[in-house]
């Protein structure tokens, strides 16, 4: 048996801010007045979708979806074999990459809805002109942004089963260990190596991701999240009315009548 080193830096990085970056956005989904926080963290991810869809056609061998084995043959041969310790397939597995592919779907969608639902709902972001025409259907696009948001922690528990069935049936690949270390244990050598087109996207791509945090970190009334109202702040316009009647009342800016 040898050490292969299977996952790059860049799609182990990509992994754990991934998984980081998720949990962030679940965290900030908890209080409505984070709801920024949790919009920044989103565009965040979609940065991170990027580059791993682009690394999926331009990166190392075991990170590319053409390496994903998802053809319906592979799953039938993995299903039918899958007590057998030998291994076959050294990336993902079949059942992983659907896994894989879906979570990378869904997460996109749940970004999609949730720019959709930050603009016609808190008229913010870069959808926010949607706000006086889709009104009326705010309820909709949060809805399905939260149906997705459940269907993806489904796919978390499934990669999550997916593992601990691994470390039962093929615990001598040391496939929990890779997505740290990079390295699987294999038949034969079957290690990558990154060139120097991959490294250099890698760096920028990273650069951007961070300096996109700077800049929200600096400047948090960007396009991204501001929003395409003035502020009011009721307290000062009319404090009385504040606290005397908008336990009961809900205040609206003037424009939303017209
Ligand atoms: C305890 C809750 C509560 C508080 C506090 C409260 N309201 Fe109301 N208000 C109501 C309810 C309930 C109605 C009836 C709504 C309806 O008829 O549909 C109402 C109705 C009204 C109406 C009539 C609206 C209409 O359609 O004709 C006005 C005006 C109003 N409130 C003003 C105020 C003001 C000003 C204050 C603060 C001084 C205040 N309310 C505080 C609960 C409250």
């Amino acid at each position: 048996m040898k050490k292969s080193y299977i996952w790059s830096l860049p799609t182990r990085v990509f992994h754990w801010l991934f998984v980081l970056f998720i949990l962030l956005a679940f965290l900030s989904a908890q209080e409505d007045r984070w709801l920024d926080y949790h919009a920044i963290v989103g565009y965040a991810i979609l940065i991170l979708l990027v580059f791993r869809i682009i690394w999926g056609v331009i990166g190392p061998k075991y990170s590319l979806f053409k390496d994903f084995p998802i053809g319906k043959s592979n799953v039938k041969e993995f299903l039918n074999n899958i007590f057998e310790s030998k291994q076959k397939y050294i990336g993902h597995n079949p059942l992983a990459s659907y896994v894989m592919i879906s979570m990378f779907i869904v997460a996109i969608l749940i970004i999609i809805t949730g720019i959709l639902a930050f603009g016609i709902q808190e008229g913010k972001g870069i959808l926010s002109f949607l706000n006086t025409s889709l009104f009326k259907k705010m309820e909709l696009f949060k809805e399905i942004h939260e149906v997705l948001t459940s269907l993806f922690i489904a796919l978390i528990i499934a990669h999550l089963a997916g593992i601990l069935s691994d470390r039962l049936l093929h615990k001598k690949h040391e496939t929990l260990n890779s997505i740290i270390s990079g390295y699987k244990v294999t038949q034969e050598d079957k290690s990558i190596k990154l060139n120097i087109y991959q490294k250099i996207f890698s760096i920028l791509m990273f650069l951007f991701f961070v300096g996109f945090l700077v800049f929200n970190f600096y400047k948090p009334d960007n396009i991204l999240i501001t929003s395409k109202y003035e502020q009011i702040d009721y307290n000062v316009q009319n404090e009385l009315f504040v606290s005397e009647c908008a336990s009961c009342h809900t205040l609206y800016p003037s424009q939303s009548f017209t």
